[in-house]
Order: C-alpha cells, then sequence, then structure tokens
C-alpha cells in the first residue's frame, strides 16, 4: 500500500499543466463501442479508474494499444454484452458502459454496482430513463438483466439532474428509433464533451450544458479522433495547492468556463487569480494572500454551482483561515470523511448533518493520517502542504483513482512530497 510523505511550509513556485478529466474520459470510453471503426482518444490521463475501464472495454473484445497519453482502440469485434464484476466492483462508475452495451448489443448484463465510501449511490434514474426507453431490465440475484431489441426514444424527465444517469440514457438513445429528450438533465461539462464526443463519430446530440438534451438515434458512427477536456477539479486542486501555502503559481489547459465556481470561492478567500498570457489554451495565474480569509457560506450544487468533488479540497484550505466558515454537503450523504483526519493534523471542525463549521487556525501540524476517498485524500494532500512538520497520508489508492502522478507534479512546483511504500 502506497503513502504520501509531505513536509510542509514550502512555497510553491512555477507552471503545472492539468491534463484529461477522468469524468470526462470515462463516459467517452464506454461510448467508443457505440462505432465498430477505429477511435483515437488524445490527452487521456493515468489513472486506477481509466485502466479498470480500459480492462473492461478488452473483457468484451476492444482491442487497444496506447502511447503516452494516446489511446487507440479498435471496437470493431465486440463479442460479449455481459460486464465482468471484478470490475463494476472496483468502480462503480462503469454503470455508465450499461447504456454503450444496450446500444452496440442490444442486450446486456451488469451486476448491481455497490455504493461506495461517499453514499450509496443509487442508479434508479439510470433504469427508469433506459425503461422508458424500452429496455427490458430484470433485477436478480444482484445483476440487472438487460433486452433492448427494439428501443424508441422517448421523452425523459430526470427527478434530479445526475451526471451517471444523464450519460447512461444519452449513450442507450444514441440507436434507439426516433428522437429522445431528456429534461432537467445534468449540465455538467463532462456531459457536453460527451456530447461532442458522440457527434464527432456521427451521432445527432444536442443540448448539452443546458437542461435539455435532445438525442436522435441513427443506425451507425465512423471513427474518430478526440481529446478530451481538461480536469476541472485537478485545475481546482492545484489552486488549492497554492492558496493553502500562500503561493503563486501558473495553471496550464483550463477552461476558464468550467471552473468559475472554484475561481470565485477561491477570490473570496483573499487569492488574485486572473488569466495568463502567452501558454496555449487557457492558462490561470493565482497569486495567494499569506493568510487566506474565512469564507461565510459555501454550498455544493450540480454545475454550474460549487461543485461535491471540491468541497474537501475548499475546505482544506479554509482549516488554516481568518474566521469562521460554513460549508454544506448538498449532493452525497456520506462526504465528510475527511473531517476527522484534518482535525487530527490541529484543524478546528464541526459537523452537523450536511453541514461542516470550520473555525480557521493559524497553521496546521504534520500527522499520519488515512485517506477515506478520492477527494477527502487530495485534501489531506493540500493540509500536509501547509502543516508544521511531516505529514504521512495512507491509502493512497484512493487518490491515484482520480490523481495522475499527483506528487510528481506538486514536486515539480516545490512541494516536498514523496510517495513511499507502506511497510
Ligand atoms: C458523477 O457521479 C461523478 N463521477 C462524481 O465524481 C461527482 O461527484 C458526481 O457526478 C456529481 O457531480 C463520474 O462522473 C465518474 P450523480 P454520479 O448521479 O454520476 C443521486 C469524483 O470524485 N442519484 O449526479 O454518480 C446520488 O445518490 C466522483 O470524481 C440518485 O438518487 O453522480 C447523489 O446523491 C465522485 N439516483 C446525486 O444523485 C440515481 O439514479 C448525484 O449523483 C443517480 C444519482
Amino acid at each position: 500500500m502506497g503513502k504520501f510523505r509531505i513536509r510542509g511550509g514550502r512555497k510553491l513556485a512555477g507552471n503545472v499543466r492539468v491534463i484529461g478529466a477522468k469524468n470526462a474520459i470515462l463516459p467517452i470510453l464506454a461510448a467508443v463501442i457505440l462505432t465498430r471503426k477505429p477511435v483515437v482518444l488524445y490527452d487521456f490521463p493515468h489513472l486506477a479508474d481509466v485502466e479498470n475501464m480500459l480492462l473492461i472495454l478488452q473483457s468484451i473484445g476492444c482491442r487497444i494499444k496506447r502511447e503516452n497519453s494516446t489511446l487507440f482502440i479498435d471496437p470493431s469485434d465486440i463479442n460479449s454484452w455481459v460486464i465482468p464484476d471484478r470490475y463494476v466492483k472496483e468502480i462503480r462508475s462503469s454503470i455508465v458502459m450499461l447504456g454503450a452495451v444496450l446500444a452496440r448489443m442490444q442486450k446486456a448484463v451488469i451486476t448491481y454496482p455497490g455504493g461506495c465510501e461517499i453514499g450509496q449511490r443509487p442508479i434508479n434514474l439510470h433504469l427508469q430513463g433506459l425503461r422508458q426507453l424500452g429496455v427490458i431490465i430484470t433485477e436478480s440475484h444482484g445483476y440487472l438483466e438487460c433486452e433492448a431489441a427494439n428501443m424508441v426514444g422517448a421523452d425523459i424527465h430526470l427527478d434530479y439532474p445526475s451526471v451517471g444517469a444523464t450519460e447512461n440514457i444519452m449513450l442507450a438513445a444514441t440507436r434507439a428509433r426516433g428522437r429522445t429528450v431528456i429534461r432537467n438533465a445534468a449540465k455538467e461539462p463532462e456531459i457536453t464533451d460527451l456530447q461532442n464526443f458522440i457527434n464527432s463519430m456521427g451521432g445527432k446530440v444536442a443540448g448539452a450544458g443546458s437542461n435539455t438534451i435532445t438525442i436522435d438515434g441513427v443506425e451507425s458512427f465512423h471513427e474518430t479522433e478526440y481529446t478530451v477536456i481538461p480536469d476541472r477539479i485537478v485545475a481546482g486542486t492545484y489552486l488549492v495547492a497554492a492558496a493553502i501555502t500562500g503561493s503563486e503559481i501558473v495553471v496550464e489547459n483550463v477552461i476558464l468556463e468550467h471552473i468559475q465556481a472554484i475561481v470565485t470561492k477561491l477570490r473570496e478567500t483573499g487569492c488574485m487569480i486572473t488569466p495568463y498570457k502567452g501558454t496555449d489554451l487557457g492558462a490561470i495565474k493565482i497569486k495567494a494572500p499569506p493568510r487566506l480569509w474565512a469564507i461565510e457560506n459555501t454550498k455544493t450544487h450540480p454545475y454550474p454551482g460549487f461543485p461535491t468533488d471540491m468541497q474537501a479540497l475548499l475546505m482544506s484550505a479554509l482549516t488554516v483561515s481568518k474566521g469562521t466558515s460554513i460549508i454544506t454537503e448538498n449532493i452525497f450523504e456520506n462526504r465528510f470523511k475527511h473531517v476527522p483526519e484534518l482535525i487530527r493534523m490541529g484543524a478546528r471542525i464541526r459537523t452537523e448533518g450536511k453541514i461542516a463549521v470550520i473555525q480557521g487556525v493559524p497553521r496546521l501540524k504534520g500527522a499520519q493520517v488515512s485517506a477515506g476517498d478520492l477527494r477527502g485524500g487530495a485534501a489531506l494532500v493540500m493540509a500536509g502542504l501547509n502543516a508544521e512538520g511531516v505529514t504521512e497520508i495512507d491509502n493512497v489508492r484512493h487518490i491515484e483513482r482520480g490523481y495522475d502522478k499527483l506528487d510528481e507534479y506538486l514536486r515539480s512546483i516545490g512541494a516536498d512530497i514523496e510517495r513511499i511504500e507502506s511497510s
């Protein structure tokens, strides 16, 4: 089991580049099997969750070659509609394979994805939408057995703008007869990226980014080459690293519109964040004050609200701010696992249900802590960058599900962090 060992208090400096978004590439990898022609994907992140999705694709017949951050996928010979349990249990987001396999094979068998560290993660909205397309779903002995011989476009209203349900229905609807409308759809940038990818192969999807998406079924898809959008949560993580250490850095390869809510919050803490000229795509410069201001109130909401995936990261910065902050986690029911670990580092936080009250302290103290989930683990890394002395974070496998070589990237801008194998 790996550990991160961090000696805190170092100022950061220099430029760091964000790579492709985990939550964009996962549904796009599922969408690859919609076509029988070759697909090339650029800028893919080397993450445990992505490796797992590639194993799923290979297990049903895809041939995959990779060169650095480019993936060459041949989906011409998909020969199975059964998604292997071991991968679904590894990453529950593999549930998005369901819609794609139904579109390609007209049937699918997948084990019920369990909950995870941050919540039960139900899939009722996924199944409701698929059933409205005419998919016959039998739930037996923990498996979903699905028949989709005659999918017909439907007018589907989601009770909640679920990212995964929107993606699953979009994928299946690409091969339903006629038009499907998804109302109260999720508006995250990763949904728009999925739409653009599907359309790059000849799909007819429109409206992503708004709360109403239309999908016209097509007979077949052609080949494509595609670059996924940069990871807005990884970009936000680097911004927090600068904020919590009072540093000035440049974050490259960002789409400013995707991180507006994050930038607004960090500006409230006293950070100066400005577009940075002189590099490709978007780049932003952050200059943090010696000590951050508290933020009176932050509530997590679906996009374009403040993202739940940044809740733990912002909390870590607020633990060393001047004043008292309140954070309300509205999306997941168990997303404060980082709180007891931050308290071990000297943070002063009280939680009551979905509300956390953070009283800022001048500085944290290094400690032995444990990552309990992906973003909570990243928050502990941020806290370690600030803390006096040495912080050791174990269970880094949680962090490596969503961050590609986080220690290397942070070292490249001056952090004293190393990855060690725990005894
Ligand atoms: C996606 O999860 C992301 N994962 C999550 O990122 C992210 O936190 C989440 O969207 C919200 O933005 C990927 O894209 C792979 P949801 P997803 O369906 O699709 C409830 C990370 O850290 N719900 O929008 O599972 C659910 O319980 C991960 O990168 C139902 O009730 O999110 C939750 O409370 C963590 N029924 C809320 O909706 C359903 O059928 C949001 O879930 C589906 C969801």
